[in-house]
């Protein structure tokens, strides 16, 4: 290189570390430039105070199952999400199998996580179909095709909705439409409603990374408030 060549380098080397120190100063906000936040953060008195760390509980355990472009089936697990309109789910998603599948047939199914099937939905959230392309068949599940999408249905989840996208962001965030909800009858009250006390759906904790099983039914929604009326 000549020296010319040499100055050029150096110059452009220091230009894109000043730049980058200078991204990381703009990107970081004061809460995160102490602690945490919380030597700058004003503490609420009388509690132990977290800065950002913030949780929001329950998180649904969602199983998302897809096929990809040659038909094999792949199914993962996503807590940050939920149901955000009459008919309408949204979730986020990583780079990785399931979000290739779901940007190429636009279509999927959603099913829930239960007490009966925590250590396979808890593998689906560790293993990508990408490393191992048979992980559903590895972990004893058997899928069928749902019959309103392109999409399979996991036979051992008895509550599954079939979904269709309507938003997908470029960083993954997908809003989609319920098209469909099949039920198997083993979860059903005798009024033919879901039971939730039977199909024993799992939270993802995110404060003590625990799995826990959603509880007991304990008001009425709509009516429980009305005794300050
Ligand atoms: C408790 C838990 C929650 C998760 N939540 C999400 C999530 O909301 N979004 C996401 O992209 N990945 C989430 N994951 C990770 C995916 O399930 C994981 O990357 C999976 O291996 C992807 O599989 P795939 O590549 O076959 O699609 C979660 C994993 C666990 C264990």
């Amino acid at each position: 290189m000549t020296k010319k060549g040499l100055l050029h380098a150096c110059a452009a080397l220091a230009l894109a570390v000043t730049a980058a120190s200078c991204t990381k100063k703009m990107e970081q906000t004061p809460a995160e430039a102490n602690d945490n936040g919380k030597a700058q953060l004003k503490q609420v008195e009388g509690r132990k105070n977290f800065g950002k760390e913030g949780i929001i509980t329950p998180l649904p355990c969602i199983m998302i199952a897809t096929y990809d472009a040659e038909g094999n089936p792949d199914v993962m697990m996503a807590a940050w999400g939920g149901q955000c309109g009459h008919n309408l789910i949204d979730f986020n998603l990583s780079p990785q199998k399931t979000t290739d599948n779901i940007r190429l047939k636009k279509e999927f199914t959603v099913s829930f996580a239960d007490a009966r099937t925590v250590k396979e939905s808890d593998y689906f959230g560790i293993v990508s179909a990408n490393d191992v392309p048979d992980k559903v068949k590895r972990a004893g599940f058997t899928v069928r095709r749902a019959p309103n999408v392109d999409a399979p249905i996991i036979e051992q989840y008895p509550l599954t909705l079939e979904c269709r996208v309507v938003e997908m962001s470029e960083n993954g965030r997908v809003v989609g439409e319920i098209i469909n909800m099949s039920a198997d009858e083993s979860i059903l009250n005798a009024e033919g409603k879901v039971d939730l006390a039977k199909l024993q759906p799992i939270i993802y904790d995110s404060s003590t990374n625990a799995y826990r099983v959603v509880g007991d039914s304990v008001g009425t929604a709509w009516s429980s408030g009305k005794v300050f009326e």
